[in-house]
């Protein structure tokens, strides 16, 4: 096969770029006899692009109209010893490989609609790059509107999604709000008309008890949405600072005791006895411990053990895991805990009190707070919570 001189070309890759045929152009200077050869080697080639010194494109021969002309009567001797300019179209639509496929289409249709049979040139910043088809552009034109169609079945399914999780988040608030209220109406409503007689004092006591108990639980429950709110509408004001640990934790550790004392559970925290530095935001590492902890006082049974415990590690980190010997968690809970409302739904554990948002809140604020989150845990051998965070502030 006969070789045309190769011009340099650089090649990047874009759309049109992508698909473009990369054939090697020949320079201006090419006989047409060397042309003539390479359209004999190359059967299936449309085209041979013509570009100058500097790979700029400076014209395109069409296969047939170049071998019809040499098969002509004075054909060969007229051209054979002619550079291939003689035969060539010197104004071949151009496109840069950038050029939406829009334009492509109306500059074709615009300007050369011969360029869709017999092809056009693609150029990269002025130069040469490869020779495009209206196969080519048939081939990006189904490509874009796949991708048009992937992208709205997407955006469908995550508006469809969107919505269910509303109605699941609209119809588990009702009945979490109706549930203490119906109990604040029907406790009032009993003490408000006397049911018991004017003397039941002890009675009355105990309603208000539990009209209490429910208000509690009803601003828990919506203080706890409001800081999930919070965090997902970036709203939340942290106030992250160097801290030691223990000086944080350490407080918190007689109003546990007090809890797992009435469920006769054994507490036990360890900690190295030198300060463990943390980054963090005080109220939140808090709230984070406590959630976790008040978790494992919920639902293990009496007589249970819970074990607190802090450690550096080694990649600046601090770990703190909260173990218990409780029921456990079975592996297809495990992510789902960790949602809004999600709840293990076995006797034991939804006949706890709760609404399920504690968990969820835990998990946006180690996020925050530039830590993570995670469990270990299998049904009748107890759960361990763990929770890892940055010690120190990050750079930058
Ligand atoms: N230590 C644990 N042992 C067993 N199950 C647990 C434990 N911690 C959490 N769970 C399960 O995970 C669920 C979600 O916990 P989460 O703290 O989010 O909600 P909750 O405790 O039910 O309610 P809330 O914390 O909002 O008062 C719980 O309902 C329970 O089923
Ligand atoms: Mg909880």
């Amino acid at each position: 096969m006969t070789s045309l001189r190769p011009v340099s070309t650089e090649a990047v890759e874009t759309d049109l770029g992508s698909v473009a045929d990369r054939v090697s152009p020949c320079a201006t200077d090419t006989s047409c006899e060397a042309v003539y050869d390479w359209f004999v080697a190359e059967p299936d080639r449309l085209v041979l692009p013509v570009v100058d010194e500097e790979a700029r494109p400076v014209g395109l021969v069409a296969r047939n109209e170049f071998l019809q002309t040499l098969a002509s009567h004075f054909g060969r001797s007229l051209y054979l010893r002619k550079p291939v300019t003689a035969l060539m179209d010197p104004d071949p639509l151009v496109v840069e490989a950038t050029v939406p496929l829009s334009i492509l289409g109306d500059r074709i249709l615009d300007e050369k609609p011969t360029a869709m049979i017999r092809g056009f040139i693609v150029t990269k910043d002025n130069a040469y790059h490869g020779v495009g088809t209206g196969l080519d552009v048939l081939k990006l034109s189904m490509e874009k509107i796949r991708r048009q169609s992937d992208d709205l079945t997407v955006a469908e399914r995550g508006a469809s999604k969107a919505n269910m999780a509303k109605s699941r988040f609209l119809a588990t608030m009702s009945h979490e709000l109706r549930t203490p209220l119906n109990a604040i109406i029907g406790f009032s409503e009993l003490i408000r008309d006397q049911v018991m007689g004017p003397d039941a004092m002890d009675t009355y006591v105990d309603y208000a008890a539990d009209i209490h108990n429910s208000g509690s639980h009803l601003l828990e429950l919506i203080n706890d949405v409001l800081d999930i709110a919070k965090i997902e509408a970036g709203k939340i004001d942290l106030q992250r600072q160097d801290l030691i640990l223990q000086e944080e934790v350490g407080p918190l550790w007689r109003g546990f005791t007090l809890r797992a004392k009435k469920k006769n559970l054994i507490l036990r925290i360890d900690a190295p006895s030198e300060p463990i530095a943390c980054f963090a935001d005080p109220r939140a590492l808090r709230q984070i411990v406590t959630n976790l902890v008040g978790n494992a006082v919920k639902y293990t049974q009496n007589g249970g053990c819970i074990r607190l415990s802090m450690e550096t590690v080694e990649d600046h980190s601090i770990r703190i895991e909260v173990e218990d010997n409780g029921p456990g968690i079975p592996k297809s809970y495990q992510a789902r805990i960790f949602e809004p409302f999600e709840q293990v739904d076995n006797s034991y554990q939804r006949h706890a009190e709760g609404s399920g948002l504690g968990l969820a809140l835990t998990k946006e604020l180690v996020r925050i707070n530039g830590g993570k989150i995670g469990l270990e845990s299998a049904p009748g051998e107890g759960s361990r919570f763990w929770i890892v965070m940055p010690q120190r502030q990050p750079a930058g």
